[in-house]
């Protein structure tokens, strides 16, 4: 039989490992690293080949390093152009595990891939791995230890919960953010905003509390009344991407007045 960990390790510093992912790192005989292109996927390799030494300093693992297709950016508006556009990106990522498991890993070995935050949220790694494992000819176990998410740490950074008594929170992405009508948005953490979607919240009372590179060392965080620091906001956002050359965003946009229970 093989084993297949998909482990999270926290969005951005080795100290959000968990003690389970750190035990289950140390099972591992084959870290499979998808290299996706463009700026700033060097640091986010940099940082896995960091974590894997840190929990590994003896080695005595392999690593297999492949390229990655690219995330499809929701450009077209059209949602059932924008689904295709995904579902081609999924089977591509497929044929990818497809070949690691068939082809990388011996029976009786386990392998194990470092997904990013949680992989329970915004990750489709596991329903693409269990889709590949069922379709092999042989058995291969696949194991899911979750991960400290970019959500935790904003809300950790800010100081705040993530709701307020008797309130819900929706987590949405960007291009929900995009879609939504403002007015019906008490709690919402916004992820995957290639934009400045929060732009639409404007004039509805709202607070930011936002989140760049989170649990990194160049983390910066910005908080307040959204029609305040919007300027700011916006000044960061842009001073950031031109320095780096990319940027991972997060945020929550809180209605001010609570709602009445
Ligand atoms: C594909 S989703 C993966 C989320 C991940 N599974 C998690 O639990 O955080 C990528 C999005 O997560 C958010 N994100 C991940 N890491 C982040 C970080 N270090 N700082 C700020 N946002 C981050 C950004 O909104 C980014 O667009």
């Amino acid at each position: 039989m093989k084993h297949c960990a998909l482990i999270g390790i926290g969005p951005g510093h080795p100290d959000f490992l968990t003690l389970q992912a750190v035990a289950a790192m140390r099972r591992v005989d084959v870290f499979f690293l998808l290299e996706k292109a463009g700026r700033g996927k060097d640091e986010l390799l940099a940082l896995r080949r960091q974590i894997m030494q840190r929990v590994r300093p003896d080695g005595g693992y392999r690593e297999v390093a492949v390229p990655s297709p690219p995330r499809p950016r929701a450009v077209d508006r059209d949602s059932d152009a924008y689904r295709g556009i995904v579902a081609d990106w999924h089977a591509e990522k497929r044929r990818i595990f497809a070949h690691l498991l068939t082809r990388e890993l011996a029976g009786g070995q386990t392998a194990g891939l470092l997904l990013w935050g949680d992989p329970l949220l915004y990750d489709q790694t596991i329903s693409m791995v269990e889709a590949v494992a069922r379709e092999l000819p042989e058995t291969v176990e696949v194991s899911v230890i979750p991960g400290i998410s970019a959500v935790q740490v904003l809300a950790a950074r800010h100081r705040i919960p993530l709701n307020r008594v008797g309130e819900s929170v929706q987590i949405i992405t960007g291009r929900e953010a995009e879609q939504v009508d403002p007015a019906r948005v008490q709690n919402a953490v916004v992820m995957l905003d290639y934009n400045a979607s929060f732009q639409r919240f404007l004039g509805q009372d709202m607070d930011i509390y936002w989140g760049g590179y989170l649990g990194a060392d160049d983390e910066v965080l910005v908080a307040g009344p959204l029609d305040e620091v919007l300027d700011e906001l916006l000044r960061v956002k842009a001073s950031l991407r031109e320095e780096k050359g990319w940027l991972m965003d997060t945020y929550l946009l809180r209605r001010r007045s609570p709602k009445s229970t």
